[in-house]
């Protein structure tokens, strides 16, 4: 297949282009490059003649219409978004310009393309969306397809919005789409904001480990890898119009994840002085507005489509923990882009 897959520079999106270039499909990655992207995390298949890159914008019209003339995709990936709640809380803005209106403009090119493919039914645009778009869970039930959004922060309330766009894309004008919703992704590559990697990083650097609140809000995790193989596998197999929620069935509350990685790191890169890096953690101020429970039901995806996740939380944590102190140069080289000593773990 010829893949056109946005956001190919990001954490998902990348794990993403790899799996994909290795399954022998060709792939443009359009990406802008904001903030959270990282080329190296393509550099594997950089040179391979079925990879290509295009520095663009998906708030920039024009430019997605020429990419898909150019490259003539037969489907399309949409990862790119503005992903990270803190910063939906310090500033909306971006995150309605690229997740909602540059999903329109993903939406409208992709329709015009099609279109002039007189309207093949093979085509798919593949939206790719969270478990954040359902709210927030007590401490029971699960979200399945037919959940009620609920969004709650302005990061889930973008997402939310972009899957309503590609649904009335799909009813409006028969656009063939299909749409995931997965829980909290962790693995290789995770820029250094978000919880598991700066984790690591932070009990690396011998830092107070910050833990939002009594660190009591659970969340659903699932390997990188396991999430780009199950969009890979909903992308071909998955039915026209249709959602499927990802999930490992992985409900662990934070503390329980910052546990588990600091007793990895215990064992793999023992402190001299013989003491645990669970002694650094530190509770900090909570989230405004912290959504108490994920939990994703992924019964759709494991009997339709025969999906399961390769590893345990454990197993994949491990291999987490590994990559990031086999590749301490990809980290350094992020620390000094704004957020990571700023952001959370502001002592209370
Ligand atoms: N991280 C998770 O746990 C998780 C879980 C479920 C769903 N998702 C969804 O998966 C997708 C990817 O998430 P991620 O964690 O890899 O994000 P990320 O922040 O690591 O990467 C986002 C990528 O999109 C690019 N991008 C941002 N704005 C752009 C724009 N205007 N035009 C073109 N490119 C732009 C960035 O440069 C970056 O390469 C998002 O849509 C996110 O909502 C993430």
């Amino acid at each position: 297949m010829k893949i056109l897959v946005t956001g190919g520079c990001g954490f998902i999106g990348s794990a993403v282009v790899r799996l994909a270039i290795e399954r022998g499909h060709e792939v443009t990655n359009v990406d802008a490059l904001t903030y959270a992207a990282c080329p190296a995390n393509v550099e594997s298949v950089a040179d391979n003649s079925k990879y290509h890159f295009e520095h663009v914008d998906i708030r920039d019209a024009a430019e997605l219409r020429r990419v898909f003339t150019e490259f003539r995709p037969d489907t399309v990936m949409h990862l790119a978004a503005e992903s990270h709640v803190d910063r939906s809380i310090d500033g909306p803005g971006d995150f309605v310009t690229t997740n909602v209106l540059g999903t329109f403009n993903m939406l409208e090119a992709a329709r015009d393309y099609w279109t002039s493919r007189e309207k093949s039914q093979d085509f798919r645009f593949h939206h790719i969306s969270t478990d954040e778009v359902y709210g927030s869970l007590g401490v029971e039930g699960l979200f399945t397809e037919d959940t009620c959004y609920d969004p709650r922060s302005p990061y889930s309330a973008c997402k939310a919005s972009s899957d309503h766009l590609v649904r009335a894309w799909h009813e409006t004008y028969g656009l063939p789409v299909v749409l995931t919703n997965c829980s909290n992704n962790y693995g290789p590559y995770h820029f250094p904001e978000k919880l598991v990697p700066l984790v690591i990083i932070k009990a690396l650097r011998g830092q107070q480990i910050p833990i939002y609140g009594k660190g009591d809000n659970v969340r659903d995790w699932l390997f990188v890898e396991d999430h780009a193989d199950a969009l890979l596998l909903v992308l071909q197999h998955g039915m026209n119009g249709r959602s499927y929620n990802i999930g490992g069935e992985n409900e662990r509350t934070n503390v329980q994840m910052v546990q588990t990685l600091c007793g990895i790191l215990d064992r793999l890169r023992p402190k001299p002085d013989g003491s645990s890096y669970s002694s650094q953690i530190t509770f900090v101020a909570d989230r405004p507005g912290h959504d108490k429970r994920y939990a994703i039901d992924p019964t759709r995806i494991r009997h339709e489509l025969g999906w399961s996740p390769s590893v345990t939380v454990e197993e994949g944590l491990e291999q987490t923990v590994l990559w990031y102190l086999d590749n301490e140069e990809w980290w350094q080289s992020l620390l000094s882009r704004d957020g990571f000593e700023t952001r959370l773990g502001k002592a209370k």
